[in-house]
Protein backbone atom coordinates (compact mmCIF):
# COMPACT_ATOMS: atom_id res chain seq x y z
CA UNK A 1 0.00 0.00 0.00
CA UNK A 2 1.21 3.56 -0.55
CA UNK A 3 2.04 5.49 2.03
CA UNK A 4 0.63 8.98 2.32
CA UNK A 5 2.94 11.70 1.81
CA UNK A 6 3.06 15.20 3.69
CA UNK A 7 4.93 16.85 1.21
CA UNK A 8 5.92 19.73 3.29
CA UNK A 9 7.88 17.39 5.69
CA UNK A 10 9.20 14.94 2.82
CA UNK A 11 12.43 13.10 3.06
CA UNK A 12 14.90 13.16 0.70
CA UNK A 13 17.95 10.77 -0.31
CA UNK A 14 20.39 12.49 -2.52
CA UNK A 15 23.55 11.27 -4.06
CA UNK A 16 26.73 13.49 -5.42
CA UNK A 17 28.83 12.03 -7.58
CA UNK A 18 30.07 14.98 -9.76
CA UNK A 19 33.54 14.81 -9.18
CA UNK A 20 35.77 13.43 -6.34
CA UNK A 21 33.82 12.91 -2.97
CA UNK A 22 30.88 10.39 -3.16
CA UNK A 23 28.02 11.65 -0.98
CA UNK A 24 24.60 11.00 -0.31
CA UNK A 25 22.59 13.03 2.20
CA UNK A 26 19.22 12.66 3.77
CA UNK A 27 17.46 15.81 4.47
CA UNK A 28 13.51 16.58 5.54
CA UNK A 29 11.20 19.66 4.95
CA UNK A 30 14.37 20.83 2.83
CA UNK A 31 16.28 22.50 5.04
CA UNK A 32 17.06 20.18 7.99
CA UNK A 33 20.15 17.50 7.31
CA UNK A 34 19.49 14.25 9.15
CA UNK A 35 22.72 13.13 7.26
CA UNK A 36 25.53 14.04 5.00
CA UNK A 37 28.01 11.63 4.13
CA UNK A 38 31.34 12.78 2.33
CA UNK A 39 33.97 9.55 1.50
CA UNK A 40 36.43 11.94 -0.36
CA UNK A 41 39.03 10.95 -2.91
CA UNK A 42 41.19 13.74 -2.52
CA UNK A 43 44.13 11.63 -0.68
CA UNK A 44 44.01 9.31 -4.38
CA UNK A 45 44.08 12.04 -6.63
CA UNK A 46 46.89 14.31 -4.73
CA UNK A 47 49.62 12.22 -6.15
CA UNK A 48 48.68 13.10 -9.63
CA UNK A 49 48.45 16.59 -8.87
CA UNK A 50 44.69 16.85 -9.98
CA UNK A 51 41.47 14.91 -10.57
CA UNK A 52 41.66 11.39 -12.78
CA UNK A 53 38.36 11.13 -13.93
CA UNK A 54 38.74 7.30 -14.58
CA UNK A 55 39.77 6.60 -11.08
CA UNK A 56 37.16 8.98 -9.76
CA UNK A 57 34.46 6.58 -11.92
CA UNK A 58 36.36 3.58 -10.23
CA UNK A 59 36.07 4.57 -6.92
CA UNK A 60 32.79 6.11 -7.14
CA UNK A 61 31.94 2.33 -7.86
CA UNK A 62 33.19 1.13 -5.18
CA UNK A 63 31.79 3.94 -2.40
CA UNK A 64 28.18 4.89 -4.07
CA UNK A 65 26.27 1.74 -2.12
CA UNK A 66 28.53 1.71 1.46
CA UNK A 67 27.76 5.69 1.98
CA UNK A 68 24.36 5.72 0.74
CA UNK A 69 23.79 2.83 3.20
CA UNK A 70 25.61 5.05 6.05
CA UNK A 71 23.54 8.29 4.99
CA UNK A 72 20.23 6.20 5.96
CA UNK A 73 21.44 4.44 8.74
CA UNK A 74 23.34 7.77 10.35
CA UNK A 75 20.01 9.20 9.77
CA UNK A 76 17.88 6.58 11.53
CA UNK A 77 15.92 5.88 8.70
CA UNK A 78 15.63 2.79 6.19
CA UNK A 79 14.55 3.47 2.61
CA UNK A 80 10.93 2.37 3.00
CA UNK A 81 10.69 6.09 4.79
CA UNK A 82 12.29 8.10 1.37
CA UNK A 83 9.43 10.10 -0.14
CA UNK A 84 12.30 10.77 -3.43
CA UNK A 85 15.73 10.50 -4.33
CA UNK A 86 17.81 13.47 -5.83
CA UNK A 87 21.10 12.98 -7.57
CA UNK A 88 23.41 15.00 -9.55
CA UNK A 89 23.15 14.35 -13.21
CA UNK A 90 25.40 17.32 -14.56
CA UNK A 91 27.84 19.52 -14.92
CA UNK A 92 30.29 17.54 -13.75
CA UNK A 93 32.58 14.50 -15.39
CA UNK A 94 30.74 12.12 -17.48
CA UNK A 95 31.94 9.03 -15.71
CA UNK A 96 31.44 9.91 -12.06
CA UNK A 97 28.20 11.21 -12.82
CA UNK A 98 26.60 8.09 -14.17
CA UNK A 99 27.52 6.85 -11.25
CA UNK A 100 25.29 8.35 -9.51
CA UNK A 101 22.44 8.53 -11.78
CA UNK A 102 22.60 4.61 -12.13
CA UNK A 103 22.54 4.08 -8.53
CA UNK A 104 20.06 6.90 -8.12
CA UNK A 105 17.92 5.14 -10.63
CA UNK A 106 18.03 1.79 -9.28
CA UNK A 107 17.42 2.85 -5.79
CA UNK A 108 14.45 5.38 -6.58
CA UNK A 109 12.88 2.11 -9.21
CA UNK A 110 13.20 0.02 -5.88
CA UNK A 111 11.42 2.18 -3.28
CA UNK A 112 8.81 3.48 -5.75
CA UNK A 113 9.81 6.75 -5.27
CA UNK A 114 10.24 9.72 -7.31
CA UNK A 115 13.71 10.56 -8.67
CA UNK A 116 14.97 14.11 -9.34
CA UNK A 117 17.43 15.40 -11.60
CA UNK A 118 19.71 18.24 -9.57
CA UNK A 119 21.94 20.47 -11.27
CA UNK A 120 25.10 20.84 -9.07
CA UNK A 121 25.77 24.40 -9.46
CA UNK A 122 22.49 24.65 -7.61
CA UNK A 123 22.96 22.53 -5.78
CA UNK A 124 26.10 24.60 -4.53
CA UNK A 125 23.53 28.02 -4.29
CA UNK A 126 21.20 26.03 -2.02
CA UNK A 127 23.60 24.74 0.22
CA UNK A 128 22.87 28.03 1.79
CA UNK A 129 18.98 27.45 2.57
CA UNK A 130 20.94 24.66 4.69
CA UNK A 131 23.08 26.90 6.49
CA UNK A 132 20.69 29.95 6.69
CA UNK A 133 17.07 29.62 7.74
CA UNK A 134 16.07 33.07 7.08
CA UNK A 135 17.05 33.56 3.63
CA UNK A 136 14.52 33.07 0.75
CA UNK A 137 14.87 34.78 -2.95
CA UNK A 138 15.54 37.04 -4.74
CA UNK A 139 19.41 37.28 -4.25
CA UNK A 140 22.02 37.29 -6.29
CA UNK A 141 24.46 34.15 -5.89
CA UNK A 142 28.37 34.20 -6.99
CA UNK A 143 29.29 30.47 -7.64
CA UNK A 144 32.89 29.86 -7.41
CA UNK A 145 34.07 26.36 -7.81
CA UNK A 146 36.64 23.92 -8.72
CA UNK A 147 35.34 24.00 -12.53
CA UNK A 148 32.64 27.23 -12.42
CA UNK A 149 32.40 31.13 -11.78
CA UNK A 150 28.94 32.08 -12.41
CA UNK A 151 26.77 35.44 -11.13
CA UNK A 152 23.02 34.30 -10.84
CA UNK A 153 20.07 35.96 -10.23
CA UNK A 154 18.32 33.91 -8.14
CA UNK A 155 14.31 35.40 -8.58
CA UNK A 156 12.42 32.42 -6.96
CA UNK A 157 13.51 28.99 -5.96
CA UNK A 158 12.94 27.81 -9.10
CA UNK A 159 13.42 31.13 -11.49
CA UNK A 160 17.18 31.75 -12.07
CA UNK A 161 19.04 33.96 -14.49
CA UNK A 162 22.69 33.50 -15.51
CA UNK A 163 24.30 37.13 -15.64
CA UNK A 164 27.56 36.16 -16.43
CA UNK A 165 30.57 33.47 -15.94
CA UNK A 166 33.93 32.56 -16.64
CA UNK A 167 35.03 32.36 -20.16
CA UNK A 168 37.93 30.56 -19.78
CA UNK A 169 39.55 29.31 -16.22
CA UNK A 170 37.57 28.98 -13.10
CA UNK A 171 38.39 30.63 -10.14
CA UNK A 172 39.24 27.60 -8.00
CA UNK A 173 40.98 26.16 -10.99
CA UNK A 174 43.50 28.69 -10.66
CA UNK A 175 44.27 28.29 -7.29
CA UNK A 176 44.77 24.85 -8.11
CA UNK A 177 46.45 25.54 -11.25
CA UNK A 178 49.12 27.83 -9.51
CA UNK A 179 49.13 25.76 -6.53
CA UNK A 180 50.47 22.96 -8.26
CA UNK A 181 53.49 25.00 -9.62
CA UNK A 182 54.53 26.24 -6.11
CA UNK A 183 54.79 22.63 -5.20
CA UNK A 184 51.78 22.75 -3.23
CA UNK A 185 49.72 19.55 -2.46
CA UNK A 186 46.49 19.37 -4.35
CA UNK A 187 43.57 20.38 -3.77
CA UNK A 188 45.18 24.45 -4.11
CA UNK A 189 42.70 26.68 -2.91
CA UNK A 190 42.87 25.59 0.95
CA UNK A 191 46.92 25.47 0.71
CA UNK A 192 47.07 29.39 -0.93
CA UNK A 193 44.59 30.40 1.79
CA UNK A 194 47.02 29.45 4.54
CA UNK A 195 49.71 30.60 2.95
CA UNK A 196 48.69 33.93 1.76
CA UNK A 197 48.00 35.18 5.69
CA UNK A 198 51.74 35.35 5.78
CA UNK A 199 52.43 37.03 2.72
CA UNK A 200 52.21 41.15 1.43
CA UNK A 201 48.93 41.17 -0.61
CA UNK A 202 50.39 44.63 -2.01
CA UNK A 203 53.44 42.99 -3.28
CA UNK A 204 52.72 42.09 -6.56
CA UNK A 205 50.03 44.18 -8.91
CA UNK A 206 48.72 41.41 -11.13
CA UNK A 207 46.70 41.63 -13.50
CA UNK A 208 42.79 42.04 -13.62
CA UNK A 209 40.49 40.71 -16.34
CA UNK A 210 37.26 42.05 -18.11
CA UNK A 211 37.02 44.53 -14.67
CA UNK A 212 34.50 47.05 -16.35
CA UNK A 213 32.13 48.24 -14.64
CA UNK A 214 28.14 46.04 -16.00
CA UNK A 215 30.23 43.37 -17.30
CA UNK A 216 28.92 40.52 -15.47
CA UNK A 217 31.80 38.06 -17.17
CA UNK A 218 35.51 36.63 -15.78
CA UNK A 219 38.59 35.32 -16.97
CA UNK A 220 41.24 33.93 -14.93
CA UNK A 221 43.43 32.44 -17.53
CA UNK A 222 45.51 35.64 -18.39
CA UNK A 223 45.82 35.97 -14.29
CA UNK A 224 47.13 32.54 -14.29
CA UNK A 225 49.83 33.13 -16.73
CA UNK A 226 50.78 36.25 -15.45
CA UNK A 227 51.61 34.54 -11.68
CA UNK A 228 53.05 31.26 -13.90
CA UNK A 229 55.50 33.58 -16.10
CA UNK A 230 56.53 36.00 -12.67
CA UNK A 231 57.35 32.45 -11.00
CA UNK A 232 59.29 31.19 -14.27
CA UNK A 233 61.31 34.35 -15.08
CA UNK A 234 62.56 34.57 -11.46
CA UNK A 235 64.09 31.02 -11.59
CA UNK A 236 65.55 31.59 -14.61
CA UNK A 237 67.31 34.82 -13.32
CA UNK A 238 67.83 32.65 -9.72
CA UNK A 239 65.99 34.67 -7.78
CA UNK A 240 64.11 33.36 -4.37
CA UNK A 241 60.37 34.42 -4.67
CA UNK A 242 58.39 34.98 -1.81
CA UNK A 243 55.92 32.19 -2.14
CA UNK A 244 53.51 34.03 0.42
CA UNK A 245 53.53 37.10 -1.29
CA UNK A 246 52.66 35.76 -4.75
CA UNK A 247 49.81 33.77 -2.99
CA UNK A 248 48.28 37.02 -1.30
CA UNK A 249 48.99 39.02 -4.57
CA UNK A 250 46.90 36.39 -6.74
CA UNK A 251 44.54 36.01 -3.89
CA UNK A 252 43.92 39.48 -3.59
CA UNK A 253 43.59 39.98 -7.66
CA UNK A 254 41.00 37.16 -7.75
CA UNK A 255 38.94 38.48 -4.74
CA UNK A 256 39.08 42.28 -6.46
CA UNK A 257 37.54 40.76 -9.29
CA UNK A 258 35.06 38.81 -7.80
CA UNK A 259 33.48 41.53 -4.80
CA UNK A 260 33.36 43.84 -7.23
CA UNK A 261 31.13 41.88 -9.93
CA UNK A 262 29.04 40.12 -6.71
CA UNK A 263 28.75 43.80 -5.77
CA UNK A 264 27.54 45.25 -8.97
CA UNK A 265 25.24 41.86 -9.77
CA UNK A 266 23.47 42.71 -6.58
CA UNK A 267 22.41 46.39 -7.78
CA UNK A 268 22.31 45.45 -11.42
CA UNK A 269 19.42 42.69 -9.87
CA UNK A 270 17.85 45.41 -6.97
CA UNK A 271 18.42 42.78 -4.61
CA UNK A 272 19.74 43.29 -0.64
CA UNK A 273 21.00 39.84 0.08
CA UNK A 274 24.67 38.19 -1.88
CA UNK A 275 24.84 34.48 -1.79
CA UNK A 276 28.34 33.10 -1.84
CA UNK A 277 28.39 29.29 -2.88
CA UNK A 278 31.03 26.20 -4.20
CA UNK A 279 34.49 25.33 -3.14
CA UNK A 280 36.14 28.18 -2.93
CA UNK A 281 33.45 30.32 -0.81
CA UNK A 282 35.50 28.46 1.80
CA UNK A 283 37.96 30.84 0.82
CA UNK A 284 38.48 33.84 3.85
CA UNK A 285 40.26 36.60 2.24
CA UNK A 286 37.09 36.46 0.05
CA UNK A 287 34.66 36.24 2.79
CA UNK A 288 36.37 39.23 4.20
CA UNK A 289 36.57 40.92 1.34
CA UNK A 290 32.99 40.62 0.34
CA UNK A 291 31.72 41.38 4.22
CA UNK A 292 33.55 44.45 4.09
CA UNK A 293 31.97 45.92 1.04
CA UNK A 294 28.62 44.43 1.74
CA UNK A 295 28.81 46.01 4.56
CA UNK A 296 29.56 49.46 3.44
CA UNK A 297 26.60 49.27 1.16
CA UNK A 298 23.44 47.56 2.95
CA UNK A 299 23.41 44.12 1.58
CA UNK A 300 23.01 41.02 3.84
CA UNK A 301 25.80 38.07 2.77
CA UNK A 302 25.44 35.17 2.96
CA UNK A 303 27.98 31.92 2.58
CA UNK A 304 27.84 27.96 4.09
CA UNK A 305 30.28 26.38 6.84
CA UNK A 306 32.84 25.19 4.39
CA UNK A 307 31.99 21.49 4.95
CA UNK A 308 28.75 22.87 2.79
CA UNK A 309 30.97 25.28 0.14
CA UNK A 310 32.68 21.70 -1.30
CA UNK A 311 30.89 18.78 -2.81
CA UNK A 312 28.50 17.55 -0.67
CA UNK A 313 25.11 15.71 -1.31
CA UNK A 314 23.11 17.79 1.33
CA UNK A 315 23.01 20.70 -0.97
CA UNK A 316 21.77 18.27 -3.66
CA UNK A 317 18.76 17.43 -1.38
CA UNK A 318 17.96 20.54 -0.61
CA UNK A 319 17.53 21.33 -4.31
CA UNK A 320 15.79 18.26 -5.08
CA UNK A 321 13.22 19.30 -2.47
CA UNK A 322 12.74 22.50 -3.82
CA UNK A 323 11.92 21.12 -7.66
CA UNK A 324 9.92 17.77 -5.56
CA UNK A 325 7.34 20.95 -4.21
CA UNK A 326 7.25 22.01 -7.24
CA UNK A 327 6.15 18.80 -9.32
CA UNK A 328 9.93 18.86 -11.29
CA UNK A 329 10.66 15.46 -11.34
CA UNK A 330 12.60 13.28 -13.87
CA UNK A 331 11.90 9.92 -14.83
CA UNK A 332 14.08 6.56 -15.07
CA UNK A 333 15.45 7.97 -18.23
CA UNK A 334 17.36 10.49 -16.55
CA UNK A 335 20.97 10.48 -18.10
CA UNK A 336 24.12 12.50 -17.04
CA UNK A 337 24.72 15.57 -19.05
CA UNK A 338 28.34 16.82 -18.03
CA UNK A 339 27.43 20.61 -19.69
CA UNK A 340 24.12 20.90 -18.21
CA UNK A 341 23.11 24.49 -18.02
CA UNK A 342 21.57 26.29 -14.97
CA UNK A 343 17.98 25.99 -14.78
CA UNK A 344 17.51 23.49 -17.34
CA UNK A 345 15.49 21.11 -15.58
CA UNK A 346 12.75 23.83 -15.60
O1 LIG B 1 32.81 23.03 -5.23
P1 LIG B 1 34.02 22.17 -5.22
O2 LIG B 1 34.21 21.23 -4.06
O3 LIG B 1 34.10 21.31 -6.50
C1 LIG B 1 33.68 21.74 -7.75
O4 LIG B 1 32.45 21.70 -8.01
O5 LIG B 1 34.57 22.19 -8.52
O6 LIG B 1 35.26 23.17 -5.34
C2 LIG B 1 36.58 22.72 -5.28
C3 LIG B 1 37.48 23.93 -5.51
C4 LIG B 1 38.95 23.55 -5.69
O7 LIG B 1 39.45 24.26 -6.80
C5 LIG B 1 39.59 24.04 -4.39
O8 LIG B 1 40.93 24.42 -4.54
C6 LIG B 1 38.71 25.24 -4.06
O9 LIG B 1 37.40 24.80 -4.37
N1 LIG B 1 38.79 25.63 -2.64
C7 LIG B 1 39.31 26.81 -2.24
C8 LIG B 1 39.29 26.80 -0.83
N2 LIG B 1 38.74 25.62 -0.42
C9 LIG B 1 38.44 24.92 -1.55
N3 LIG B 1 39.81 27.84 -2.95
C10 LIG B 1 40.27 28.91 -2.27
N4 LIG B 1 40.31 28.96 -0.91
C11 LIG B 1 39.82 27.94 -0.16
N5 LIG B 1 39.86 28.02 1.18
ZN1 LIG C 1 31.06 21.58 -6.80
Amino acid sequence: MKKTINKKAAIILALETSCDETSAAVIVGGRKILSNIISSQIPLHRKFGGVVPEIASRKHIENVIPVVDEALKSAGVTLLDIDAIGVTYGPGLVGALLVGVAAAKALAFAADVPLIGVNHLEGHMFANFLAQPELEPPFAALVVSGGHTSLIHVKDYNDFALLGQTRDDAAGEAFDKIARVMGLPYPGGPEIDKLAKSGNKEAIEFPRALAVQGSFEFSFSGLKSAVLNYLNSAKLRGETVNNADVAASFQKAVTDVLTNKALDATEFCQVKQLVLAGGVAANSALKAALAAECSKKGIKLFYPEPVLCTDNAAMIGCRAYYQYMAGKVSDLYLNAVPSVKLGSSF
